[in-house]
């Protein structure tokens, strides 16, 4: 029996100082929401001995052995930390990883820095992933390597470990070969042999699968068949997992009574309001100026709305130093004083603006309270956000998804619309206010059959079973 290594840059838990005492949170994100469930699920059919999580330490190397003291540190399941020194680290996560894969790979051209330093950092901390790999490594363990902060990191591996079976996925959109084509020819290469020392290579959406494999024949002249890549006497697969939800928790958490007890003082608070709720992390791909450009021509253009609704906007706060995150924030909540200057009573606020982490309960009964959710990204590669409201709501509640997120594929019921339409978003929302109950039932139903049909144990179990498989079919090209 063996070991399921999952190696994130994001451990699942972030520690926050504030003076002497160490406090610990889960870690926000879709990557470290899905496989968490998983860890902590009851439901598996994969047989593993044991499991590990590999991840950076966010805090300083000397807070590590007193979280461990403070019992901070979860013990369900083996967690490896892998310490970088701050500035290397820096320069790999808010340069490499955050300044130049993110904004490239989310179409964000303009955004991106071309910095060689960034990219050695980012070099180095691929390396000390694959040493720690190495030190922990038994055979027949399966190691699965998650995201953009590690592209380096499956030939890294694979070169210390010729035999390992190890899969890769990518949480964000694998862009077309014409933006991809933009990095430094050196960069683009090294990237894409990088993720193809893993077995098994996978992506949330069909188009995303096609872009890597027409990159790699574009810049490596790499030969493929269908979704199958052969590579340096290798063959890679390449396919389509579109991440899941854990549905069940989250149909389940909207009856406890502590969610229940917070959703209760919501619609008290907002007894004869209709609750329009967005989170996103802070982040210029989520479109949340434009949301808000929206949310104000809808209250210009339908007067009659107004003090009969809120707008509950949460941003979770996201690589905050970074100075484009840092000029996001700056103008969304000028944008948001705006609003509320502009439209506020001496009894109502329109917009309720929050910035900071949130409980799973807190997050859980605002799902299920609100009327509506205006989940309207610029480019994502799923949005799991999305999935999550539609399982927390029961019958009420209308979905507005922007056709620019993965999850738009699969929640074919929500209305979709394109965030830089503002009368698109604007008409969107006057007609999920309106919506008459029935309506909404019939269309939450569609998706929530969906969403819970295949979970996220299906999208790890179903991985998993192809990466075994993957293997195989390479063993058996071996011997022939
Ligand atoms: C996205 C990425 C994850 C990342 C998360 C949070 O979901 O795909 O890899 O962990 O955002 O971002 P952060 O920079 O805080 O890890």
């Amino acid at each position: 029996m063996s070991r399921l290594i999952i190696v994130s840059n994001r451990l699942p838990f972030s520690i926050d100082r504030s003076n002497d005492t160490l406090s610990v949170r889960q870690s926000s994100g879709g990557l470290v929401s899905a496989i968490k469930s998983y860890f902590e699920g009851e439901n598996q059919t994969a047989d593993f001995q044991g499991k590990i999580w590999i991840g950076t330490f966010d805090a300083p190397e000397e807070d590590w052995q007193a979280a461990l003291e403070a019992g901070a540190i979860p013990t369900d399941f083996g967690i490896e930390p892998v310490f970088a020194g701050r500035d290397i680290y820096e320069a790999f996560y808010n340069g490499f990883s955050n300044s130049t894969l993110w904004p490239l790979f989310h179409y964000f051209p303009s955004l991106v820095e071309y910095e060689q330093e960034n990219f050695d950092a980012y070099l180095a901390v691929n390396r000390l992933f694959a040493e720690k790999i190495q030190a922990i490594y038994q055979p027949g363990d399966v190691v699965w390597v998650h995201d953009y902060q590690l592209l380096l990191l499956p030939a890294l591996v694979r070169q210390l470990i010729p035999d390992i079976t190890l899969g890769f996925f990518l949480h964000i959109p694998f862009p077309s070969y014409e933006i991809f084509r933009m990095m430094p020819t050196d960069w683009k290469r090294q990237i894409l042999h990088g993720m193809l020392g893993a077995d098994l290579i996978g992506f949330h959406t069909h188009d995303y699968v096609q872009h890597f494999i027409q990159s790699v024949k574009m810049a490596l002249k790499g030969d493929s068949q269908f979704n199958t890549i052969y590579y340096e006497s290798r063959i890679v697969r390449a396919e389509l997992f579109p991440i899941a939800i854990d549905f069940k928790k989250f149909q389940q958490a909207v009856t406890t009574p502590q969610v229940q007890g917070i959703r209760e003082s919501l619609e008290e608070r907002f007894r004869d309001k209709k609750i329009i709720f967005s989170v996103d992390r802070l982040d210029y791909t989520k479109g949340l100026n434009y949301r808000l450009n929206a949310f104000e021509r809808f209250l210009e253009t339908y007067p009659e709305w107004k003090e009969k609704l809120v707008f509950i906007f949460n941003v979770i706060p996201s690589r905050d130093v970074i100075p484009t995150y840092i000029d996001r924030k700056r103008s969304i909540e000028e944008k948001v004083s705006t609003i509320n200057g502009r439209f506020s009573t001496l009894d109502w606020q329109p917009l309720l603006y929050r910035y900071n982490h949130m409980s799973f309960e807190e997050l859980c009964a605002l799902y299920s309270a609100a009327d509506v959710a205006l989940i309207t990204p610029l480019r994502d590669g799923m949005n799991l956000v999305a999935k999550e409201y539609v399982a927390a709501c029961s019958d009420k509640g209308v979905l507005i998804l922007s056709e620019l997120t993965g999850a738009a594929s699969e929640l074919s019921e929500a209305l979709q619309v394109n965030p830089t339409d503002i009368m698109d978003v604007v008409q969107a929302l006057e007609q999920a206010l309106l919506m008459p109950a029935n309506e909404q039932g019939r269309r939450l139903a569609g998706m929530q059959q969906r969403l819970s049909r295949y979970d996220v144990n299906h999208w790890i179990e179903d991985f998993l079973q192809q990466l075994q498989e993957a293997k195989q079919e390479q063993q058996r090209n071996e011997i022939n």
